[in-house]
């Protein structure tokens, strides 16, 4: 299926003639579920009128830095933050050379020097330009720049010369931001089974012993594996998130009902990440009816929980990947490197709680992926970008090994 639902793209139009196409492309856009916001250059506003822009787009069309009727300014910042794609087409060869020399001098090049997304360039324009020396340079400072070049098609160009400089058709741009947008099925036929979420451990019928796993970390990996096409089976402990899109779910409360749905899901899967904070101890006995208060103090008797990671991973399938998660305080890297011996794990992900935004409750976290012979640490970024290093590392991994 063709999608590129929720996906955030910013389209630059510079002012040639094969700006007359870009409606079209941004229509296709729009109708397989991308949101498209448009920003013209001062010039391309002869070729394309930001009325049919913005109506296909359903979204007003930046071109200034300032309204000055409003007293407003158009914040390029944030417009390069919003997207997950930045294509610029048609780029002519003024664009081109701005952006190769970052001379900021219109809202669009701003924008590109403030995005953080992948960015593609669609040249377009007269062969003899194309295939200038200043062009052919600045393409090249482009390529290494890490900016995807969209390669010009050949036929007329509005000079009457035949030739390349052609913007593709929209429908060709449209396959190129597809092919790289769609995520590949990278684990397609495999099942996953993901762990996620605290455990609560009752005391009595209103109290229990848990932590502060907000559980999505383990969502975001559920969700991942899901997008890449995998058979996905979450077995999550109490959580105030929604299920993950696509996948099948286990709640579970206790380590001990996790353990039970863990056992009836890891025969048959191929990949088990087990990112839960499990109890690791549980009330040895539950009371029955709520227990009163009575002395001054009050000791409470705890037994160690089956530890699930080293029990499956003592029952390991053959060609079955097991990844662990480790919360460290001190001595880390040790301590992590010892969980992977010792519970013999193809991966532990580390976590240390040290940096801000790190940790519990927030959206982003700071890693360090373990493996039997390096380490990578990750930089602080969204759980949904770990979980994408984590499936690519993985990934990786599965197939060297095959
Ligand atoms: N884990 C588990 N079952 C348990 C406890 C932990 O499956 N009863 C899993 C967690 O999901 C995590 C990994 O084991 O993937 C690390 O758990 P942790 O509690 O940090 O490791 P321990 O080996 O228990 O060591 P320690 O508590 O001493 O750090």
């Amino acid at each position: 299926m063709h999608s590129l639902k929720n996906k955030k793209i910013l389209l630059g139009v510079s002012g040639g003639i094969a700006a007359y196409k870009t409606p079209e492309l941004v229509r296709l856009l729009v109708k397989s579920g991308a949101e498209v916001q448009v920003i013209m250059t001062p010039n391309a506003h002869r070729f394309v009128t930001a009325e049919t822009l913005s109506t296909v787009s359903k979204k007003p069309v930046h071109t200034d830095f300032f309204k000055d009727e409003l007293g407003q300014w158009t914040n390029h910042v944030e417009l390069g933050l919003w997207a997950d794609f930045f294509l610029i087409a048609p780029a002519t060869a003024s664009t081109l050379g701005k952006m190769a020399k970052g001379i900021s001098d219109n809202l669009l090049i701003a924008t590109y020097l403030s995005s953080r997304c992948k960015v593609a360039v669609s040249p377009a324009m007269d062969m003899d330009m194309l295939q200038s020396a200043a062009t052919n340079r600045n393409l090249e400072v482009l390529k290494k720049d890490g900016v995807l070049v969209i390669p010009p098609a050949s036929g007329e160009l509005a000079s009457g010369l035949y030739g390349p400089g052609r913007m593709p058709e929209p429908s060709e741009i449209f396959d190129f931001v597809l092919k790289y947008l769609q995520p590949q099925l990278l684990f397609s036929g495999k099942k996953v089974l993901v762990t996620a979420g605290p455990t609560y451990e009752n005391l009595d019928p209103v109290r229990f012993i848990g932590n502060h796993s907000s559980g999505k970390m383990g969502y975001a990996i559920a969700e991942t594996f899901a997008k890449l096409g995998a058979d996905v089976h979450l077995v999550s402990g109490p959580v105030h998130l929604s299920p993950p899109e696509n996948c099948a779910i286990t709640k579970v409360e206790s380590a001990e009902e996790m353990l039970q749905a863990c056992r009836i899901q890891s025969n048959s899967a191929d990949i088990i990440i087990m990112a839960a904070a499990v109890a690791d101890y549980s009330p040895k006995t539950k009371a029955e009816n709520k227990i009163k208060k009575k002395e001054e103090t009050f000791s409470l008797e705890l037994i160690k929980t089956t530890d699930i990671l080293s029990e499956l991973s003592a029952n390991r399938k053959p060609n079955q990947h097991i990844i662990g998660f480790a919360l460290e305080t001190e001595n880390a890297l040790e301590y992590a490197r010892k969980k992977l011996e010792n519970k013999n794990l193809d991966m532990v992900v580390m976590n240390t709680l040290e940096d801000s935004g790190a940790g519990f409750g927030t959206d982003t976290n700071k890693v360090t992926l373990v493996f039997r012979d390096r380490e990578q640490e990750l930089e602080l970024k969204s759980k949904t970008e770990i979980a994408d290093d984590i499936a690519n590392a993985l990934y990786q991994m599965m197939n060297k090994n095959n």
